[in-house]
């Protein structure tokens, strides 16, 4: 089993494949992340000390990627600034990690060899119409609309020349809204049942009628396993366990799974560009790999979630009152 250099593992999605590796297969990891915001060591604890190993660093310091990118078999790479709302107020982190970041990773894997999986969002390719029958497939036209979505297709953008022009042996997959354990309390689920546990009203971007296409971070997690172990170089997988509500219904699920009436939310501002619906069409991940889903009930996993929310306060509780403070300056 090749060893695995995981970059951003203390974030929501990275920390849950770092314990997918750990707990389904033999290999060693090690985390390279820089512990921004969204990074937390906490969620990384009670790793086994002889298989994992956490670096803090900046995806976008050459000497130290080269040094860590010689040292392993396969490179898995969800470093990133994530959050549309923060691209909005200020695009330039996301240029940096996102763009600069993406391209040292590629110079270092090209230097070395090494193999690289390049995690990415279905957001690369805008967005649907609600009646829309059709969903994204890998050959839908690129077409992103926030800061956060342009420079993660301009990423996507680089691994494909760097395999093309160089030869790095690289894989990329393109998923849906992740929700699960482990989720920065600013994206929406875990902003929402906070709120709740928080005596806060949930809050609805617009009229809440923008549909998101939900799978659980350890549905993304098995999905990229696979890829990155035996994807076909070059090629792009989508991800996605078909999942699709719109926030207004999901909203009032977690309400009424946390005893609350259905209408005690609040209507507020709305996302500027806001992309209006995300949906995506697996079948070649799942005809050419075998993957499916575990998590295919989002009820059940969305009831789970709300329970790991409620015994892991102490998680998210320091972090609760700026993330609001931050979204009551733009009025959401
Ligand atoms: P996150 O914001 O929770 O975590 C990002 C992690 O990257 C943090 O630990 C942060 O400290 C680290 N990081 C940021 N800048 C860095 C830098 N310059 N150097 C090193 N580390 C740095 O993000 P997430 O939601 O876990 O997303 C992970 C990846 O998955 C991203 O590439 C994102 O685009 C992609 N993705 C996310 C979703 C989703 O629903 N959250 C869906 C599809 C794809
Ligand atoms: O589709 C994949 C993408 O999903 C990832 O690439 C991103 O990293 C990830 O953050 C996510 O992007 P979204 O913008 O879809 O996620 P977010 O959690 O910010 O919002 C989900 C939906 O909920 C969106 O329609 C906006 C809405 N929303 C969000 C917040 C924070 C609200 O209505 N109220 C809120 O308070």
């Amino acid at each position: 089993m090749p060893d695995f250099l995981v970059t951003g593992g203390a974030g929501f999605i990275g920390s849950n494949f770092v314990r997918h590796v750990l707990d389904h297969t033999d290999a060693s990891v090690t985390v390279l992340d820089k512990l921004t915001y969204a990074g937390n060591l906490a969620s990384l604890e009670g790793l086994p000390e002889d298989r994992f190993r956490f670096v803090q660093g900046d995806i976008c310091d050459a000497d130290l990627v080269d040094y860590l990118v010689a040292d392993h078999d396969l490179v898995v790479h969800f470093a990133a600034e994530s959050h549309n709302d923060n691209s909005l107020r200020d695009p330039s982190p996301f240029l940096h990690t996102n763009l600069i970041g993406t391209y040292t990773l590629l110079e270092a894997a090209r230097h070395h060899d090494t193999r690289f999986h390049h995690i990415s969002t279905d957001e690369v390719y805008g967005d649907l119409e609600l009646d829309d029958p059709a969903r994204f497939t890998e050959a839908t036209p690129y077409n992103p609309s926030s800061p956060y979505s342009a420079t993660k297709a301009g990423s996507d953008l680089l691994v494909r020349a760097w395999v093309r022009s160089f030869g790095v042996r690289a894989t990329i997959s393109n998923c849906s809204n992740n929700y699960g354990p482990y989720q920065h309390i600013e994206k929406f689920i875990p902003r929402q049942i906070t709120n709740v546990l928080d005596g806060r009203r949930p809050k609805l971007y617009g009229a809440g009628l923008n549909v998101r296409d939900w799978i659980h971070a350890d549905d993304h997690s098995s999905a990229v396993l696979l890829i990155a172990q035996r994807g076909e170089i070059g090629e792009t997988y989508l991800i996605g366990a078909d999942g699709e509500h719109n926030n207004l219904d999901v909203v009032q699920s977690i309400l009424t799974m946390l005893g609350q009436p259905a209408d005690a939310f609040d209507l507020v501002a709305d996302r500027i560009g806001h992309d209006l619906r995300y949906a995506i069409d697996s079948t070649k991940l799942r005809t050419e790999l075998g993957w499916a889903p575990r998590f295919a009930d989002f009820t059940a996993g969305l009831a789970e979630t709300i329970s790991w929310y409620r015994e892991h306060e102490a998680w998210w509780r320091p972090q609760k009152d700026a993330v609001e403070a931050k979204y009551a300056e733009s009025g959401q």
